[in-house]
């Protein structure tokens, strides 16, 4: 799976697909991540990417010319199967969406600042706009490294059983149940019995029985 990424902040995202699962993810071959710097695509020489907002009031707008210009050339090296807009007023993002992209082929994230992109290159280009959360970030990066981080690991061949997404939160509609390692007793606090037992049946029926347990505590929108 490729991800491309618009972003005016490139630096922003250099470290985060090169440790741990994502890297072997990209050493495998199963995942691309190609930045792209938006202000290569600058109107002028003074690099400008943003103006003012019709109709007045705070904050910039980044502009049409520079993010067309760079889609269309982007576009016309490969066919993208999402254009996804990252902005606090998308469809909110969860393991759902995240197991869908995954099976993706090439996914483009165009990542906003100050004020956020042009209307018109959200009629015209994005396919799916998408909120991590119900807070301000300072722009889409943050968000865009998210998307490629969750969706990253689903894409198929990237776990192993090991690590396998299967008995994550979320990927089954509840909370993951509490783990436990050696030592099996820590400051007075004992692994559950049941743990120990050998018994795979029981520790089965109890790890489902936490799950709910933990979603019905922190969680009761989701049931
Ligand atoms: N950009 C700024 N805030 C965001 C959010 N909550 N989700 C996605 N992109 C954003």
């Amino acid at each position: 799976m490729r991800f491309d990424i618009i972003t005016l902040m490139p630096e922003l995202l250099e470290s985060p697909f090169n440790h741990s699962i994502l890297k072997r993810a990209k050493e495998k071959g199963l995942l691309h991540v190609h930045l792209h710097q938006l202000r290569e695509y600058a109107i002028n020489k003074h690099g400008q990417v943003d103006d003012m907002q019709y109709g007045g009031g705070a904050g910039m707008v980044m502009m049409c010319e520079p993010l067309s210009n760079l889609i269309e050339k982007l576009m016309s090296e490969r066919k993208y199967d999402e254009v996804i807009y990252l902005t606090p007023d998308g469809k909110n993002y969860h393991q759902k969406i995240a197991n869908t992209l995954s099976l993706k082929e090439n996914v483009l994230l165009i990542c906003g600042h100050y004020k956020g992109i042009d209307q018109r290159i959200r009629d015209l280009y994005v396919t799916l706009e998408i909120s991590i959360g119900d807070y301000v970030l300072s722009g889409g990066e943050l968000a865009a490294a998210i998307l490629v981080d969750s969706i990253g690991r689903l894409i198929p061949g990237v776990l192993n059983d090991e690590t396998s997404a299967l008995t994550d939160s979320h990927q089954d509609g509840l909370l993951a149940p509490p783990v436990y390692t050696r030592p099996a007793e820590f400051k007075g606090l004992s692994v559950p019995d049941v743990l120990l037992s050998g018994n795979f049946k029981l520790i089965e029926e109890w790890r489902q029985d936490q799950a709910l347990k933990r979603t019905e505590d922190r969680r009761p929108d989701m049931l």
